[in-house]
């Protein structure tokens, strides 16, 4: 067992793709943070990272489908993420990002120190291969029927559905998501970790080493993969966004964004320490006391476990200098009203809208998805049930209690604490409270009991509540007084600690709570029986939480029917490609677009889709390759007068310049016409 107090924790990198939705709130953030909040109230040495993952296919999907740049996409994504993580009281040490140069350096290193080692097998393989597009597709890029549980959108690495890691050419009937052909394969060379020679030693570690320990949905993963035999996984690939692979005859090729992702993590604490005048290496390298390693804890949701478990730690291994995960408490999916969420088809409780939508109810949802967190098993967010968590638990109980006996304090000692008489058996039964429910709480928080942390400290505020209830002061005050400060001493102690025992779970009322109680910088060990001195001013109080009314609830609903609505409307009518993202007038006139004439045209030579066209544009003649072969035979556009634009720079495709763009239009159909008087009505404009 570790004797060290340095916590080094992570919480998945979310891709900068997209916003933030409560299904990766309820599987990695939130129990990052109330974990993170929990060992710093515990005086521990945390160093708590997270960042945006800007590589991967998963943002280049992106790019292609609104039309720009992937650094565009990341840049917008990022800031994004990171204000909406900071709305919600995320309490990282750093939000960092993967495009950055220190993780791209980083990476590379890894990359490298393993290469040297004679790590990574060198393979020409055959891979999926988009004749349409002229590309290699990465994992993501291919999609079909999941040969394990036969979930029919499976991607080419991974089936969201059962979680099972896979390789493209696993999948049954596989299509490209760019042109959704069935792709063809090529011949392309890799590096491979050969995680095989990794299985024996990952069962000793992992099998042997963490039964017992790891949650039973992790462990149970972990070990049904190591059961059906590791192979080697590629760890480059053939893309062009993402790190460069730091091999000359590597040119081109990028890492494989699971190689380069969790190396995030690294370069993330690198960067911290580089802002904090700090150093990372005691967080992340073996120290000469073995003892004094930090622990590292891995959050993240079930579809990350493979790569969390198995992957990095192999890599971490193989590289020899750094620590090993201590644990990787993985949460499985939370889903919305019954149903799975989903970002296409806009069934989400979108965090940024939540908070735009519902302000100062941050905590309400950071208690109802921890409540309800998908601990062991999927678990279901349904808005009634928000509303009556909030009412019955929030307002009813823990709320109640709290402002009966601080407006009690105001009105009868005009705030300041009084000091305590005697006490009776009722009275130490609630100060027993105090000193056994916080060690309750951080048992289960340091078994990664989330849910079971925070009913007992429900159950701590229930008591507090009952007391109240049954001892009276309010009747009690006019008969004996002085009984009635012993009372709300002992009340007011309970206030102070549940205070202190909620900031893990309720950041914002617990220190709201802490203004009103003057209470400051306590930790956890404070929690005692005397956290308030007699005569301690104690300010005026408002309300902690507030009744949610059926009207706000039935409000959300109605905005996830309207979700439904549309995507039932979709489906009914012909799909028309969506708007592009707005542009600017100056954008628009920095195009020359010129009307111009089809000299002659033929097929590209092992292009299915590109013509090679000659036109004259009026101010020069000029080659143009155009990706229109599928729609046009070369003799019938020859003639056709074409818009041109003029001034888009030259690219070689095929070993051949194109000095330009031919532009069309696609219609309802998904048909492509030339862009001029005869495009259909409401046809989207697209660019061949
Ligand atoms: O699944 C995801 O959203 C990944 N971007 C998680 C990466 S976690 C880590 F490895 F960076
Ligand atoms: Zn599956």
């Amino acid at each position: 067992m570790k004797n060290t107090n340095r916590y080094t924790l992570t919480a998945a990198l979310p891709y900068a793709n997209g916003p933030l939705h409560i299904g990766h709130i309820a599987g990695a953030y939130l129990p990052a943070d109330i974990f993170a909040r929990y060992q710093r109230l515990q005086d521990r040495d945390v160093l708590f990272v997270c960042g945006s993952d800007e590589h991967g296919a998963a943002i280049t999907i992106r790019a292609k489908k609104e039309g720009i740049s992937p650094q565009e996409i990341i840049d917008r994504y990022h800031q994004q993420i990171k204000d909406t993580f900071e709305r919600f009281g995320m309490s990282f040490d750093i939000y960092h990002r993967t495009s950055s140069p220190i993780h791209h350096e980083l990476s590379q290193e890894f990359f490298t120190n393993l290469y040297e080692k004679g790590e990574f097998i060198e393979k020409e393989t055959e891979q999926f291969y988009d004749a349409d597009y002229d590309q290699f597709l990465a994992d993501r890029y291919v999609m079909g029927t999941c040969p394990n549980c036969g979930h029919d959108a499976a991607y080419g690495d991974q089936c969201e559905a059962c979680g099972s890691s896979l390789h493209p050419t696993d999948l049954i009937n596989p299509k490209s998501t760019l042109s959704g052909k069935a792709p063809e394969l090529r011949s392309t060379k890799h590096w491979f970790l050969p995680l095989d020679s990794y299985q024996a030693w990952l069962e000793e570690w992992l099998i042997e080493g963490k039964k017992g320990e790891w949650k039973t949905n992790v462990y149970g993963q972990c070990s049904s993969w190591l059961k059906s035999g590791l192979q080697a996984r590629s760890m480059t690939r053939d893309l062009d966004w993402g790190v460069d692979v730091p091999l000359p005859e590597a040119e081109g090729k990028k890492l494989y964004v699971w190689l380069d992702a969790p190396i995030g993590y690294i370069s993330a604490s690198k960067q911290w320490a580089l802002d904090h005048g700090k150093e990372w290496e005691p967080y992340w390298k073996k120290q000469a006391d073995e003892q004094d390693n930090s622990r590292l804890i891995h959050f993240i949701g079930k579809d990350n476990i493979v790569f969390h478990c198995i992957t990095f730690p192999s890599i971490l291994k193989a590289h020899g200098e750094y620590i090993l995960p201590d644990n990787v408490p993985a949460n499985e999916f939370l889903n919305l009203e019954g149903k799975k969420i989903s970002t296409s088809r806009n069934w989400a409780v979108w965090l940024h809208e939540f908070l735009d939508e519902l302000p100062g109810k941050e905590d309400v949802l950071r208690y109802v998805l921890c409540a309800n967190a998908p601990e062991n098993k999927d678990n279901d967010f349904t808005w009634k049930d928000f509303q009556a968590r909030n009412n019955n638990e929030l307002v009813a109980i823990y709320g109640n209690f709290v402002n009966r006996a601080l407006v009690l304090t105001q009105k009868y000692y005009d705030g300041k604490v009084p000091a305590a008489g005697e006490l009776t058996e009722r009275d130490e039964e609630l100060l027993k409270v105090i000193d056994l429910y916080p060690g309750k709480i951080a048992a289960s928080i340091e078994k990664y009991r989330f849910r079971e942390a925070l009913s007992i400290f429900m159950d701590m505020a229930r008591e507090g509540n009952r007391y109240l209830a049954e001892v009276e002061p309010w009747k009690v005050v006019k008969e004996d007084p002085e009984r009635v400060k012993t009372i709300m001493n002992v009340a007011l102690q309970c206030t102070a600690a549940l205070a202190i025992a909620s900031e893990p779970f309720l950041p914002f009322s617990s220190s709201k709570l802490k203004g009103m109680l003057n209470l400051q910088d306590k930790s956890w060990r404070d929690l005692s029986r005397e956290l308030l001195k007699s005569g301690h001013q104690v300010e005026k109080p408002s309300l902690l939480f507030e009744k949610i009314e059926d009207e706000l609830v039935d409000q959300q609903v109605q905005k996830l029917e309207n979700s439904k609505k549309m995507n039932e409307g979709e489906a009914a009518s012909p799909e028309l490609t969506p708007l592009k993202e707005e542009i600017q007038f100056d954008d628009f006139m920095k195009m020359d677009i010129r009307v111009g004439t089809i000299l002659s045209a033929e097929k590209m030579k092992k292009s299915k889709k590109l013509l090679k066209l000659e036109i004259d544009t009026g101010i020069d003649k000029r080659t143009i390759l155009s990706g229109i072969a599928q729609h046009f035979e070369p003799e019938a556009v020859v003639g056709q007068q074409v818009l041109v634009l003029a001034n888009l720079a030259p690219r070689v495709m095929m070993g051949i310049e194109s000095q330009g763009m031919v532009l069309m239009a696609e219609d309802t159909e998904g048909k492509l016409v030339f862009a001029q008087a005869d495009g259909k009505i409401g046809a989207g404009s697209t660019i061949s």
